[in-house]
């Protein structure tokens, strides 16, 4: 994951800010409302960490430093992470949660005039989605109910997307709108009405069974019609308005977002996802009419680590599948695909075979390499040798990906099974192109390999690999030393960030070193709006480690030392430590 791409909204909030939100949430009290909380071990307090299940606590709460850590799974940071964390909430909405938690006001963050319209827009969208969803109850929405009972939707699923109807009326909405005291140019902006030839004002949406577009915080964002009569296209969708933007958003991630399944559904149509959370699978949502994007992509990444692919049954939707794999394996999500025979889409799969048939679908459901594995083997005919060899190259180089090589040695033996050949051979083949492919990848990137940010080191269940660990203990050193003793940025010795061997920890650094140099004040909490929860749970795990801080500037020097003599003996490609242990070797094999 990328350690650099902060959000630019995440800095907007003053220090001053930031610190007292800090110092008027404590800690053990906002921690206490979601974790029973014990006193142990010195300063320390225990409970069960609520990021990970266990059995005996490992979780811990300093009330001096006003940071969390968990022992075992290596979460942590200060009481804004904490919410981001629990509450699934972005930075600047967890600090608007603990704000009126605290009951105090948030600064205003941007143009007073831009802010104020977008309020309005989404007061807007709210009494639009209102209108429809009433018109739908009335006689002008009968057509709209027949749809929806011929679709099998019911009211009670209606009411719980605030499904709706455009009425086959031109200026329904716009006459109920400025009666509720919007102008035509605040109804032009939200995208709800379109200018006529005539120079007056019609609705957008005519005839059409409407869907709103709630975001995550539960506003009213955009719609999506279907079309119910008449002609144009089956689907409309809000233009880009100052509060919509499609590739941003997803359908029904409102409603998914509190599921308790572990997993999100997702799908490319609205009729298929309110056909899933109809029938029991309340994590579906769809992306709005195009393809996932990266954005899309993270903000999923922000309630799960796991994907189930649910696209139609035919040739678009697969290749839609396989784009969307490669966005959210980016993430380090995990990914899966439903096979649905027999039926074109989820919608008419659980309506020909019921919500067990496609419960089963997903117990059963293929991780995303034997999906890939399973497309592959569908272009050749595996009867001729020829065609044989084309499908082994082409296995070979997806294999040869994958990072696993417990992952890579069982589909190496299956596949090897599948061709009758030796699975050695095959074992072997991915095993040289694996070297091939990593060697071409660490030269693309030059210096070195690609350190892939993941959990801290200390008892966790993905161990971050630094690629010189001896070097990354004195960068880490470093970044303590900073942290508990800020003078030391007066040391003329400290090392640029490009001198660290890990980025992530060099990124850590450099946000640091920055801030102090300007003379503010660090803390975990101030600190997460530049780092991204990763890095603040890295940073809190690292300042867990013990310091003596009473002869810090030699300290600092030894770590300065460590760092610059691994740094030369990368240069120079040998590795001192390598040489010292086969000295060592050497010699007890002579003794
Ligand atoms: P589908 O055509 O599969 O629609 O398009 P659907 O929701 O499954 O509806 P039914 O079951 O066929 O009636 C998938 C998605 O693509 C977008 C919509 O978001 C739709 O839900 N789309 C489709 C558009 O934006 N515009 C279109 O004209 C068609
Ligand atoms: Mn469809």
């Amino acid at each position: 994951m990328c350690h650099s791409s902060t959000g630019g909204d995440r800095t907007a909030f003053p220090d001053t800010f930031i610190n007292e939100l800090v110092a008027r949430n404590d800690i053990v009290d906002v921690v206490s409302g979601y974790v029973r909380l014990g006193k142990k071990s010195g300063s320390n307090m225990f409970g069960l960490c609520p990021f990970h299940s266990e059995k005996t606590p490992s979780f811990s709460v300093s009330p001096d430093k006003q940071i969390y850590h968990c022992f075992g799974c290596g979460k942590g940071g200060g009481v804004i992470s904490f919410i981001m964390e629990i509450e699934n909430l972005s930075f600047p909405e967890a600090v608007a949660f603990l704000a009126k938690r605290a009951n105090m006001t948030l600064p205003e963050q941007e143009d007073d005039r831009e802010s104020k319209k977008r309020s309005r827009m989404y007061a807007l969208n709210k009494e639009a989605a209102r209108f429809f969803y009433e018109q739908l109850l009335s006689p002008a929405g009968a057509q709209a109910r027949e749809y929806m009972a011929q679709r099998g939707i019911s009211k009670a699923t209606a009411t719980n997307f605030g499904l709706g109807c455009a009425p086959n009326a031109w200026d329904a909405l716009e006459k109920a709108m400025r009666e509720k005291g919007y102008t035509d140019f605040e109804l032009f902006d939200a995208g709800l009405v379109k200018k006529g030839r005539n120079g007056g004002w019609y609705d957008t949406f005519r005839d059409r069974l409407m869907f709103p577009v709630i975001d995550v915080q539960g506003r009213v964002i955009g719609f999506s019609g279907r079309i119910l009569t008449g002609e144009g296209p089956k689907y409309l969708n809000s233009p880009e308005t100052l509060v919509f933007n499609k590739g941003r958003n997803l359908f029904a991630l409102n409603l998914a977002k509190k599921s308790k399944s572990g997993y999100i559904l997702l799908s490319e149509g609205n009729i298929d996802v309110v056909s899933l959370h109809q029938a029991g699978f309340d994590s579906a949502v769809a992306s709005l009419g195009t393809s996932l994007t990266a954005e899309q992509a993270r903000l999923i990444s922000r309630y799960t680590d796991q994907v189930i692919i649910a696209y139609d049954n035919d040739g678009a939707g697969q290749k839609a599948a396989q784009r969307a794999i490669a966005i959210l394996e980016k993430l380090e999500l995990k990914v899966r695909v439903l096979q649905m025979s027999g039926a074109k889409d989820p919608d008419e799969f659980i309506k020909l075979k019921g919500p067990e048939a496609f419960a089963q679908l997903i117990e059963g459901s293929e991780n995303q390499t034997e999906y890939r594995l399973a497309q592959i083997a569908k272009k050749y005919d595996l009867s001729v040798d020829a065609q044989k060899l084309d499908y082994l190259r082409e296995v070979e180089d997806l294999l040869a990906r994958r990072p696993s090589a417990a992952e890579r040695e069982i589909y190496c033996r299956r596949i090897a099974a599948q061709v009758s050949i030796s699975p050695e051979v095959l074992i072997g083949e991915v095993a040289n192109r694996r070297k091939r492919i990593l060697r071409q990848t660490a030269a693309a990137e030059g210096r070195g390999s690609p350190t892939r940010l993941s959990q801290p080191a200390s008892g966790s269940e993905r161990p971050l690999r630094y690629d010189d660990p001896a070097s990354a203990v004195a960068e880490e050193g470093v970044i303590r030393l900073l942290y508990l003793e800020p003078e030391l940025i007066k040391s003329d010795r400290l090392p640029a960030a490009e001198e660290f061997s890990s980025p992530a920890l060099g990124h850590i650094y450099s946000v640091l070193r920055t801030r102090l140099a300007e003379g503010k004040t660090v803390s975990a909490d101030v600190l997460g709006g530049e780092l991204e929860a990763k890095e603040v749970s890295l940073l809190v795990s690292i300042l867990q480690k013990p310091e003596a801080l009473s002869n810090a500037e030699k300290a600092l020097d030894d770590y300065i030392n460590r760092i610059r003599d691994r740094r030369r003996a990368r240069e120079r490609g040998r590795d001192p430590m390598q040489i010292y242990q086969q000295r060592k070797e050497e010699l007890e094999k002579h003794t």
